[in-house]
């Protein structure tokens, strides 16, 4: 949350199971689109938030299987458990706002006495969560029936059915609408709210976080039933909402666009980047420009030509270092000589690229530090690497 010391410019909310990931995608390229598009134009000065159904166990394993970024935000067990940065430090505050009217143990007792629930794995089941598989036909009685139990038994809980076969139990404060709306007011206590706010989802547990006053929202065009029917009956007339034609983070890109958020071209849907002429420097651009060109030269997707070499040397501020994490430094221009050995190595095989976390620190009058992590994806091996480059901005 202090990584930014003004109010972000976007904040982007998004489930991630058939939001940002698509499973159908086997090559994930709506996800690498969205993370060039986040790494060139947003890292800098917005804030990422995952929020999905998942628990820590399995949000981790999604994060070795995808190649996703690194949030800012991530909360898991829907909306029951907040943590923020790469160390995934738990904010205790939400934990007591839950506490109130919970009993994990009623709730797991009385939930077992109806046969049409099937426990869900054990790593599902969190302090604050409780969760089953149930059949569509099946939903909405034993919904309606255990809301009775419940309140006969003085606790205030929330049942949310999502994707057509998953039901959970929380704390009537929890939920990925409230986790937001908590946080919303931590920005606010700050003076931090963000200038703009897109929640992102497909399924029921999303629906919450469409009806929080003020955001964007994007349903992807994936969305399943109960989140349209939902929104057809709640928000239809909200012109802040949208419906994608695209799926998965595709219509999240889309709903950039749609809503006028900031750039909604993704590096990776600019095929000819000399086209362009050269704007300010951005860093965080021109990191995911050069990687992009490294991975299309290793697939052999641009010509084999030394203008292409010469022009990427030329914009890549000559000045500039890459700092080995062994030490020492090589320049840019030398990184980029070695690029010649290695021309169309991969064509026709799966190889990809991407950066994460692309942070820059001005470390003397007109010299930054550019850290990062470099992600390559060979086949089935997934590799990273933490790089620093050091650049020298000459100040016209
Ligand atoms: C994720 C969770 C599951 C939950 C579902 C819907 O799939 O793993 O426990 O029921 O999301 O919220
Ligand atoms: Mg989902």
């Amino acid at each position: 949350m202090d990584r930014l010391s003004a109010a972000a410019r976007l904040m982007i909310v998004s489930d991630l199971d058939h939001t940002m990931v698509d499973h159908h995608d086997a090559e994930n390229l709506s996800l690498l689109r969205f993370n060039a598009l986040w790494e060139a134009h947003y890292r800098r000065d917005s804030l990422l938030v995952f929020s999905t159904g998942r628990s820590p166990t399995l949000y981790k394993q999604l994060r070795k299987e995808k190649p996703m970024l690194t949030p800012d935000i991530t909360i898991m067990s829907v909306g029951t458990e907040i943590t923020y940065g790469d160390a995934m430090v738990p904010d205790n505050g939400w934990v007591e706002v839950l506490n109130q009217k919970w009993d994990k143990k009623i709730v797991t007792e009385e939930a077992s006495r109806f046969p049409e629930l099937k426990l869900q794995s054990e790593t599902e089941q969190r302090p604050h969560k409780v969760s089953f598989y149930v059949d569509k036909d099946k939903a909405q009685t034993v919904t309606q029936k255990l809301s009775e139990i419940f309140k006969n038994r003085g606790l205030d809980v929330k049942i949310i059915y999502s994707g057509g076969m998953d039901l959970d139990i929380l704390p009537q404060g929890a939920g990925k609408g409230q986790a937001l709306a908590y946080l919303l007011r931590k920005f606010k206590c700050e003076g931090k709210v963000p200038t703009n706010t897109l929640v992102c989802g497909d399924s029921g547990n999303d629906a919450e976080l469409f009806s929080i006053p003020e955001v964007y929202g994007v349903m992807v065009s994936n969305a399943q039933e109960e989140l349209l029917q939902w929104h057809a009956a709640n928000a239809k007339n909200n012109p802040k909402l949208t419906h994608a034609t695209e799926r998965c983070a595709a219509g999240i890109i889309q709903a950039i666009g749609h809503f006028k958020l900031g750039p909604s071209t993704s590096p990776r849907d600019i095929k000819d980047e000399s086209d362009g002429e050269v704007k300010s420097i951005d860093l965080g651009h021109e990191v995911v420009k050069l990687y992009l060109f490294y991975e299309r030269w290793r697939r052999a997707e641009i010509d084999n030509s030394e203008i292409y070499l010469s022009s990427l040397k030329a914009n890549c501020c000559p000045s500039g270092f890459c700092v080995p994490p062994s030490g020492g430094e090589i320049s840019l221009a030398e990184a980029i000589n070695q690029f010649r050995k290695c021309y169309g190595d991969k064509q026709g095989k799966q190889f990809r690229v991407w950066v994460d976390r692309v942070l820059s620190t001005e470390i003397g009058p007109g010299t930054w530090l550019v850290k990062f992590h470099k992600w390559e994806l060979s086949g089935e091996e997934r590799a990273c690497s933490i790089v620093s480059i050091i650049v020298r901005i000459k100040v016209i």
